[in-house]
């Protein structure tokens, strides 16, 4: 069985997909540094539950530290890398731009020394629907250029394309990058909307709701992402002989072992049918707050995921609703509430 190193296995998405690779029968191995960008305990929490299982073993360490991140990685002597770990969250990137430099260019390009140094496989990495910034052409395709990034979180998730992009060329290292769109579902992430609308809502508290309501998202439920990631570890890019052999909807570079795929449930939702199946699933009518726009958001995001299906046979397709009322069922379970 493939043994795979993931970073960021401490992380909302890191967690899934370990948790589906295992079951799987696959041998894992998990770098994190647990970052106190968000309560460590959940994270801890989501490590305790993937060391009850015995093909999983991780280490606790800062993708900065580039030695240590050699050491590990030669150690494990994996087949595949799953890049996962980041800085991420689009609205602190205003706040505090560094950590994503540090954690996204310095952490990416480590990893991506690693994957070089022990020519894995394949090496897959997370990027965002962010990358498509101010682009207003929907649905998004990965073909499209995306060269109008509005955050810093974005910019350095679009450099880590570049970067992979000229690593797979140099080196022929066949690497898939993901942009994946706004991933939900239990275990999540403290500083995203559904946890925090859940969490107000439950307290009595008003929830924020920016550019009032006029949003739409691709709400992609994170067992349907792991799957995709899963299938994804298998369509291996190769450097095609000439552009003449590129597929039409095929984003693999003419000249090197590299694509992009959009993971994504391909359904755009309006923000105020989200809470509203919010209020459904807990039987409280939410209190809102609506507010401006907020600095560097984009309106709306929608997935063409044509080529994850084209790639890999499979398609997300786990409704919102249900994929709320998992969620709901999970926070009331894990928080007592
Ligand atoms: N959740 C989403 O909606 C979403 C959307 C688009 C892209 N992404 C990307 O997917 C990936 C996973 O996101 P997530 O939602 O699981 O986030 P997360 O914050 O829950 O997980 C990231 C993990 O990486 C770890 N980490 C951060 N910086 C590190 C560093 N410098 N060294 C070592 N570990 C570090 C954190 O401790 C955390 O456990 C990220 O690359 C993110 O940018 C997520």
């Amino acid at each position: 069985m493939k043994r795979i190193l993931i970073t960021g296995t401490a992380g909302f998405i890191g967690f899934h997909l370990a948790k589906l690779l295992l079951d799987e029968g696959f041998v894992v191995h998990g770098i994190d540094a647990i970052t106190d960008y968000y309560d460590v305990t959940l994270k801890r929490r989501r490590h305790q539950m993937l060391l009850q299982s015995p093909g999983f073993t991780a280490t606790e360490c800062w993708l900065e530290e580039a030695d240590r991140i050699g050491e590990v990685a030669r150690k494990f002597a994996p087949d595949v890398i799953v890049h996962l770990a980041a800085q991420a969250g689009v609205r602190y990137s205003l706040e505090n731009p560094r950590a994503y430099l540090d954690s996204n260019i310095i952490g990416t390009f480590n990893i991506m020394e690693a994957a070089r140094e022990l020519g894995v496989e394949h090496l897959l990495m997370a990027s965002t629907s962010s990358v498509y910034g101010a682009n207003e052409d929907m649905p998004f395709s990965e073909t499209e250029k995306a060269d109008t990034q509005l955050t810093f979180y974005a910019a350095t998730k679009k450099a880590n394309e570049a970067m992979a992009h000229s690593y797979a060329h140099l080196w022929n290292l066949p690497t898939t990058m993901f942009r994946f769109f706004t991933v939900y579902g239990p275990w999540g992430r403290p500083d995203l909307a559904l946890f925090k609308f859940v969490d107000a809502m439950l307290d009595g508290r008003p929830i924020d709701i920016y550019n009032h309501g006029d949003m739409y998202r691709d709400f992609t439920y994170v067992e349907d992402l792991v799957r995709g990631i899963c299938l994804l570890i298998d369509a291996v890019p190769v450097r095609p002989e000439s552009a003449d052999d590129i597929e039409a909807g095929d984003s693999l570079s003419p000249v090197a072992p590299y694509r992009i795929v959009n993971i994504g449930n391909s359904e755009k939702v309006r923000l105020l049918d989200f809470i509203e199946a919010i209020e459904e699933a807990l039987g409280i009518e939410a209190k809102r707050n609506y507010m401006d726009m907020q600095t560097g958001d984009v309106p709306a995001t929608w997935a063409d995921a044509s080529l994850l299906k084209n790639l890999t046979g499979y398609q997300p397709q786990t409704d919102v609703r249900d994929g709320i009322d998992q969620f709901v069922a999970w926070f009331r379970d894990y928080y007592g509430k």
